[in-house]
Parts: C-alpha cells; structure tokens; sequence
C-alpha cells in the first residue's frame, strides 16, 4: 500500500551538520543489557532497527573512560582500540541499512561508583554518592577537568575511527556535564561554578573540542535534560534548562532534548501520556535553528506530523516505540499503519538493564534474541509440514502462539472459553492506567484477522474429549491461571488461617467487578503492580484501603521497570495506608493479625474484606487431564505452564511458534558471546 501523503513530512532528509538522515525517524540512545561484553548481540539488534527505517541508529550510554563505570550494569564503552573494534561491527551493520550512527558519549559523575574499575568516582564538588556506596565522590580540580576534556576528545576520536556519525556530549539524566550546570550539585567558586555562565562552560568545551575532534565528519549532537522535574531545586524548562539552550544555541548540530531523572524520561503509561514531554521541550525550537529531535513515547503518526508541522520538533525521537517495532517508520511510509505494534508504556525494556540481562519488550518478544537466537520482529520461517496446532486459550500466550504460528502458514484452531480473546488483558487493561496494555491483543487479533489459515472459535469450553476429537498434530494449552484464595505465598507456604472463608476477594473477583467494602486490607506478596494498582483503584472509590506487604517499599519490583517512586507517590496521595515488612498471620473476618518480618511482633488490624495478592495457580485442569490419559504432543504454555508477567506469557508463546516443527537444538538455546582466549 503507498503510502499517507499526510505523512510525507515524516519522510523528508534532514541535514545534521556533515550529515543527513534519511527521514524524521530518529533512535535516540537506549540501554540494552547488553554493554560493551555482548558486541554482536548490540549490532544485530541495531541493525534491525535500521532496516526498519530508523535513521538515526544511536547507542545506549557509552562510558569514556573507566572513570565512568556503572558496573554491574551493562554499559558501552570507548576506552581502547579494541572498543573501536567492536563498535565498528554496529556501525557498518547500521549503514548497511542506510541509517546513521550515533553514540552517546557518557560520564556519570557522582552517579558511578567505580565498582570494577575501583576508580573514585568524580563530580563537580565533593558529594556523597548519588547511589548509597560506601566510598564519597571527589570535587574535581582543574587538573581533572583537563583530563576529563581529553578522554572526551579521545573518545570522539575513536567514535570517528568507528564510523559513527553523530557524536554525543550527554548533559542528562543528571551525568556529569549536568551536575555541572546543577546548582545542587555544583558548588565550586572558580570559573566553572556560581554563575551560569560559569556552570555551563565544561558543556561548551566539550561541545567546541569535540567539534574540533570530529566535525568535519561527524555531527555533534547535545544531549540535555531541560527540566528535572524537582521545581525550584533543579533545572527548569521556564529557567535555567531554557537559559543553557539560549547560551548554547547554534553551537551544536542537533538538540536532543528531555527532562530528567531516567525515571521521568522513561515514565510508564501508568503515569504519564504519550507527548507529555512536549510541554517541557516546547521551547527549544524557538532558540536554534539547529535541528531537534525529542521523545514522548510516539506511536501515533498523525501526532508525529503535528509535532513538526507545529514547530516543536524536527525528529521524532524514540526509544520504546523503537523497541516494540522497530519496523515502525517503514510500516508508516508503506502504509501499514494497522501493522504497527505499539509500545504498552510497561517499562519491562527497562527492568533488563536494571537486572543485569539483555533488553526484554512485552510486544516484540524478539528483542534481545536478534543475534543469539536469530529472531527478526518481522520475518519468521516458513512451515516446514502441513501439521495443525489447536490453541486453547485467547489470552497473551495463545494469541501469540496462533499468530506466529499462524504468520508461518501451520493450519491453527484457537478456542477461547470466553466471549471476547484476551484473557487477562481483558480484565488488566480496565484497572487504573493499564489501558494501553489493551494493545498487545488489539494488535495479535488485528494480525489474526489477516490469517486465512487461523480459526478463531470464542465461547467454545474444551475438555480432554473435545481435544482427542479435534486430533490435532499438536496441542496447546495456555488457559492462563487464577489467583490463590487462602493467602499462600513467599512468607507465608502453608497458607494463612482464615484468609479464602468469609469476606475475602482476589484480585479475580475484584476485577470481575465483585464489591469490596472497606475497611479493605491487600496484602502483597506479589510484590510487581497488582496489590498496588488494586490499592490505588479501590482507594479512589472512596475505601478505606491499608496495603500491607513483606517487602520495605511496596510494589517493590517496580523498582525494575523505574515506576516505584510514582507507585509509591500515588498510593499516599490515594490515601492508602502503608504497612511494609509485615507478614499475614491470620483473618478472623473482620481483624487480621499481622506480624514484623523483623521482630514477630504481631498487631491486629480491622479489615472488612481481605485480598491476598499472593501466588497464583495455573489452569491446568486440561492440561493434566490430557498428560494423564498420556495424550501426545501437548504442551502447557504462558501462565498455565508458570504463572508470570505478560512479557513472560508472550515470550512463550512466541517462542514455541519459532520452535514448533523445527530443528533447533534444545541443547543449544542460544548463542553466547564469550572471552577470546
Ligand atoms: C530501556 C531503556 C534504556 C535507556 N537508556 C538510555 C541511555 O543509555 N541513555 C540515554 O540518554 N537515555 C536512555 N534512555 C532514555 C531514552 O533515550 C528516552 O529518552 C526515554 O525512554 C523517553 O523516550 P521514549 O518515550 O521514546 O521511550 C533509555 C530508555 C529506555 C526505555
Ligand atoms: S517493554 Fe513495554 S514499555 Fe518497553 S518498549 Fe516494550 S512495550 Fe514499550
């Protein structure tokens, strides 16, 4: 299909300095879990991104010299020739596809503890860390602020020799050029401390000398957080933000403009709207007439058009949208837009880097796969026999098993008990700002539908006899889980006394619309968004809620996908009471007891109803009916395998699409990057 003329703007060059973009589709840098130890893994997913019409390909934060080390957290580095090396392979891989590159030179100041290079971690003024570690930041002398400008201009100089294109200077996310703009953070008396002027001059170095390093070849881009989101204690986009760019504004080639913390930068769905960074960066096009690319989370091309045809910005700017699809830009220009699978907002992509593995997307399970298992977001091998594959169950995990299955052409029933397909999503999607996660069924049964060869039967309860009739090849049984009624979990395996009898919900009946009255307890042993965002839901319908949990903070894995402080934010402000480090010990239907995880002091606490947000258990009634009676070629998938999150549920049924009636190894899952010896 030809594409939108609305969209042609989208898809003019655009000069960056030296250089040119293809088009307005613009990767701003993005950590991957990858760094500096998996080169091949980061070139291939990379290169995808490229192909699929990005034309700026940029790297996530890349540290330029031991100084500046995030240990354990993956991150890339350009500290020797053999870093040049490796970067080269995502260079070349990237131009192959006719995007440029970019790198995102990286100090982090007082946000880097050093913890494998055992270097002091440097700032602008003695500070304590910004991470608790027990070894204090020193204030950089002038002889560090020399050092710091030549490992800069070093490291441009190999960025050139590794066929980047566009060179960073990163003043975000509070890293070092930042801290120095910061009057919290800077408090030196000589002339790169007090006046802005003075506070802005490392920026402007840096900006001149890798200019002077690099520009005749390479654009130089600045990265800045024009608002920290802190009001008066920080930069602000009415302030000092608006003031550096003024200071600055033709210096460097392109503008890549944000706010700060990552936290804000990357805020989920659940807290914030696409384009709500457009009310902070609004300005800067007014103060340059370089170029500007900012982000958003923006999925929408009629936005991206308006956001350019209003003058607010040049590129688009993305890091999700380009995770979720990396075939984005090219669906838009060939007029696909049904095919785009949109960013959800869940911030799964961040909880990688912050756990130590490569990226993971609850839309495109084959992020972070490109390389070690071959997996492309668009292309899949095509069916190897005429086998059939009945799917039962509609939600994450079937959807995506009948539509990979279906994309490589197998004959796939799906039967869903329920009326409408999406299982849990269904239920999920309507609870406080979980809407966009509707999206990743809206896009499998939107894909489905294109699928002569997937049948889709809703309303259809199957049982072991209806599967022995049916006689497929092979069958899959992804009929999702439920949540436990009688309060078992991590702290408590036997079960809590009298938690499941009278007036106790789970979190099933509350989102199948059962009525809670209040005083309501949820005790949270699950620890990721649901005993929160139950809390927050209820609270808002006037409850009295208390949520109580094991755990110090609540909602404690959200720290993974950086939501933590909101959730926390939003719970107080909902007027739920907190409880941390408590364990359930009984329910007598009216009072709970309660003990410290610390101490076993108990306390009793009124509750009218219960709601233990603790394990589930899988719907695998089918499934065991089917491996008793020693039916073949069964497989239990998603949360009826394990119950986990929905990026867990897609990923499997991804992947046993890839894997059906195939050759892979299962000794061999995935490739590894190893030490040259
Ligand atoms: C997984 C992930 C890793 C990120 N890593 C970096 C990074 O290394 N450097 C950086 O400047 N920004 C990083 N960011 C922030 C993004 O560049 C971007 O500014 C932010 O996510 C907002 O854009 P979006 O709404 O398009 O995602 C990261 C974002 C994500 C989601
Ligand atoms: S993991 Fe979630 S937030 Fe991140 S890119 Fe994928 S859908 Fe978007």
């Amino acid at each position: 299909m030809p594409r939108d003329a609305r969209y042609d703007l989208l898809f003019e060059p655009v000069p960056i300095g030296p250089v040119t973009a293809r088009n307005r589709f613009y990767q701003v840098p993005h950590c991957t879990g990858m760094g500096y130890t998996m080169p091949q893994t980061v070139a291939a997913m990379r290169a995808i991104k490229a192909q699929g019409g990005w034309a700026v390909v940029c790297t996530e934060y890349c540290s330029i010299h031991p100084s500046s080390d995030d240990s354990p957290y993956a991150f890339c580095t350009l500290w020797d020739e053999r870093d040049v090396h490796h970067h080269k392979l995502m260079t070349d891989a990237v131009h192959e596809h006719g995007a440029l590159a970019g790198v995102e030179l990286w100090h982090g100041g007082m946000h880097v503890n050093n913890r494998l290079s055992r270097h002091i971690s440097l700032a602008p003024s003695d500070s304590m860390p910004y991470h608790a570690h027990p070894m204090q930041v020193r204030g950089m002398d002038k002889q560090d602020i020399r050092e710091l400008r030549r490992w800069h201009v070093v490291a441009a100089r190999r960025a050139r020799t590794a066929g980047f294109d566009i060179v960073y200077v990163y003043a975000g996310h509070d890293y070092l050029p930042f801290q120095f703009l910061s009057r919290r953070h800077n408090r030196r008396h000589d002339e790169y401390g007090g006046s802005l002027e003075n506070r802005v001059r490392l920026l402007r170095e840096l900006i001149e000398e890798t200019k002077e390093a690099v520009g005749d070849r390479c654009a130089v881009a600045v990265r800045l957080a024009v608002d920290e989101l802190q009001g008066a204690d920080g930069i602000t986009c009415e302030g000092e933000g608006r003031d550096v760019v003024a200071m600055l504004a033709d210096l460097p080639d392109l503008w890549d403009v944000n706010v700060s913390g990552v936290e804000n930068d990357s805020c989920s769905a659940r807290f914030s709207e696409e384009g709500f960074q457009e009310a902070y960066i609004g300005f800067v096009k007014s103060l340059t007439t370089k170029p500007v690319v900012a982000v958003g989370r923006y999925t929408s091309p009629d936005r991206m058009v308006s956001l350019v045809q209003r003058g607010v910005l040049d590129f688009i700017g993305a890091a999700r949208p380009s995770i979720a699809d990396p075939f984005l830009p090219m669906k838009i220009e060939q007029g696909r837009l049904d095919e785009i699978r949109e960013c959800i907002g869940c911030n799964i992509c961040r909880s990688g880097n912050n756990e130590g593995v490569p990226i993971r997307c609850t839309q495109n399970p084959t992020m972070g796969e490109e390389w070690r298992r071959g997996w492309h977001p668009e292309v899949i091998p095509p069916k190897t026999s005429e086998k059939s594959v009945l799917v039962v169950g509609g939600g994450p995990a079937g959807l995506e098993a009948a539509r990979a299955l279906g994309q490589r052409g197998y004959t796939v029933t799906l039967a869903e008990a329920a009326t409408e397909l999406g299982g849990r999503i269904n239920r999920e999607s309507r609870l406080p700002g979980l809407s966009t996660w509707a999206r990743v069924r809206d896009w499998r049964i939107g894909r489905l539908h294109n699928l002569p060869n997937v049948d889709i039967y809703l309303g259809s309860q199957i049982d072991a006899s209806h599967v022995a009739e049916f006689a497929a090849d092979h069958t899959l049984i992804a009929t999702g889980a439920y949540w436990r009624r009688d309060g078992q979990g991590t702290h408590t395996p036997f079960g809590v006394p009298g938690c499941g009898e009278a007036n106790t919900l789970t979190p099933d009946e509350i989102m199948a619309g059962s009525q809670a009255t209040g005083p309501v307890l949820i005790y949270d042993d699950d620890h990721y968004y649901m005993g929160g965002v139950l809390a927050e839901q209820l609270a808002t319908a006037g409850l009295e809620v208390r949520l109580v949990t094991p755990h110090a903070i609540p909602s404690s894995w959200t720290s993974m996908t950086d939501e933590q402080g909101f959730v926390q934010q939003r719970l107080l402000r909902c007027g739920v009471n907190l409880i941390v480090g408590h364990v359930l010990e009984e329910f007598d239907g009216s009072r709970v007891r309660i003990s410290c995880v610390h101490t076993r002091r108990t306390q009793r606490v009124e509750c009218a109803t219960l709601v233990p947000v603790t394990m589930r258990d899988a719907d695998d009634t089918l499934y065991r009916a089917l491996t008793e009676a020693d039916t073949n070629a069964i497989t239990a998938l998603g949360d009826c395998a394990a119950p986990g999150a929905i990026v867990h549920a897609i990923y499997a049924g991804h992947r046993f699409a890839r894997e059906f009636d195939s050759t892979v190894s299962t000794e061999l899952l995935f490739r590894r990057e190893r030490a040259e010896l």
